[in-house]
């Protein structure tokens, strides 16, 4: 299939929203990553999104809506959790885990389970998208499954281009890191998977369990399917060190011949020639992370060594991802 690369024109989001309403596939970006959108109220078009990603059926996705009333309308109850969460972050990188009505989203869409996962995404480009579209649409980051997330439109056409039928150019991502999913069809609220939005801030709205570790641990038991083990990974082998060990780590490493890339944060000298530093604040950390991944992975680093991040807050997020970008390896290479 040919991949149209659209601007955010009115025409092009005219065009864009006919494609979706039709069955097709449109990645578009929003606050947080680049999703892949599909029908979310069609089987047909849902299924296209797991062939075009490699994604494992058993996981489901996440739907996207215009605005609240819409969303709702997706739901069987709306629970008083719900309220004060959407009202403190919506539209924004929030997602919430409701009890699906199967009328309006198609079993596909939710792994046939009883839940399905909400948002309603801030960026305009998006949001103009799903208003144009007026129907539910899925979108789970538009990478290839397992590997890491896109924060341009050219990351998207690097591990999609002739499998989607369009992408909208939108430029980078602000957030960078995909959204907070919070389930709140119990008490209390669980949160799922660490995102934009720090734990604490959720803590101080819903009473909340925190069960990412667990999942992460559990894979076969997660009751977010898509995060056990290795995600969110760049194609090298990934590891973590403390942040005064890279330099010898490199060193080390860098006797066998393979390419070796580093990630660090905050002032000071980088080892070696594929060399990333972020900023030791961890938001504008986490909207440079992928990006960064990605220009290592471009490079064709086969190694990549990593400093760990502090713990709590902001860093949560990013803490999760790089222990999934390294899950499944040996502690040292
Ligand atoms: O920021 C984001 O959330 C981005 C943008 C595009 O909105 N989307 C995203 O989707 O990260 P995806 O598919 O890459 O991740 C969705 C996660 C998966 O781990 C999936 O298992 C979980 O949400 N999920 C989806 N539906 C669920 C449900 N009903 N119950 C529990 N977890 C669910
Ligand atoms: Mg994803």
């Amino acid at each position: 299939m040919r991949t149209e690369r659209l601007s955010t024109s009115p025409a092009s989001i005219a065009r864009a929203a006919s494609i979706l309403r039709a069955g097709g596939l449109v990645a578009f970006p929003t606050e947080t990553v680049y999703g892949i959108g599909a029908r979310a109220d069609d089987s047909q078009a849902a299924r296209k999104i797991f062939a075009a990603k490699g994604r494992p059926t058993g996981n489901p996705l996440i739907v996207h809506g215009a605005d609240l009333d819409l969303v709702k309308s997706f739901v069987e109850v709306w629970p008083d959790a719900a309220q004060r969460l959407a009202a403190a972050y919506w539209p924004g990188p929030l997602t919430l885990i409701l009890a699906r009505r199967p009328d309006r989203i198609a079993d596909e869409v939710a792994a046939g389970g009883p839940t399905v996962a909400l948002r309603v995404p801030a960026h305009p480009v998006a949001r103009a998208l799903l208003e144009a579209a007026a129907v539910p649409i899925a979108a789970p980051s538009a990478n290839r499954s397992s590997e890491i997330s896109p924060t341009t439109a050219d990351h998207v056409w690097k591990a999609l281009a002739g499998r989607i039928d369009a992408v909208i150019d939108g430029g980078p991502c602000t957030w960078g890191i995909e959204s907070t999913i919070v389930d709140v069809t119990g008490t209390p609220a669980i949160l799922l998977r660490h995102g934009a939005v720090p734990a604490h801030e959720i803590a101080a709205l819903v009473p909340l369990e925190i069960r990412s570790e667990q999942v992460l641990a559990s894979a076969a038991r997660a009751p977010a399917p898509g995060l056990h083990a290795r995600h969110y990974a760049p194609r090298a082998r990934v590891f973590l060190v403390e942040p005064q060990a890279v330099r010898a780590t490199v060193e080390a490493v860098s006797v066998s011949g393979q390419r070796v890339g580093t990630l660090e944060h905050g002032a000071g000298p980088s080892v070696g020639l594929y060399a990333e530093r972020l900023p030791s604040e961890p938001t504008a950390y986490a909207a440079d992370l992928y990006a960064a991944l990605h220009r290592l992975e471009d490079a064709g680093c086969e190694i990549l060594i990593i400093a760990h991040v502090p713990e709590g807050g902001a860093w949560d997020a990013v803490r999760d991802r790089l222990r999934r970008a390294s899950a499944g390896l040996p502690e040292n290479p």
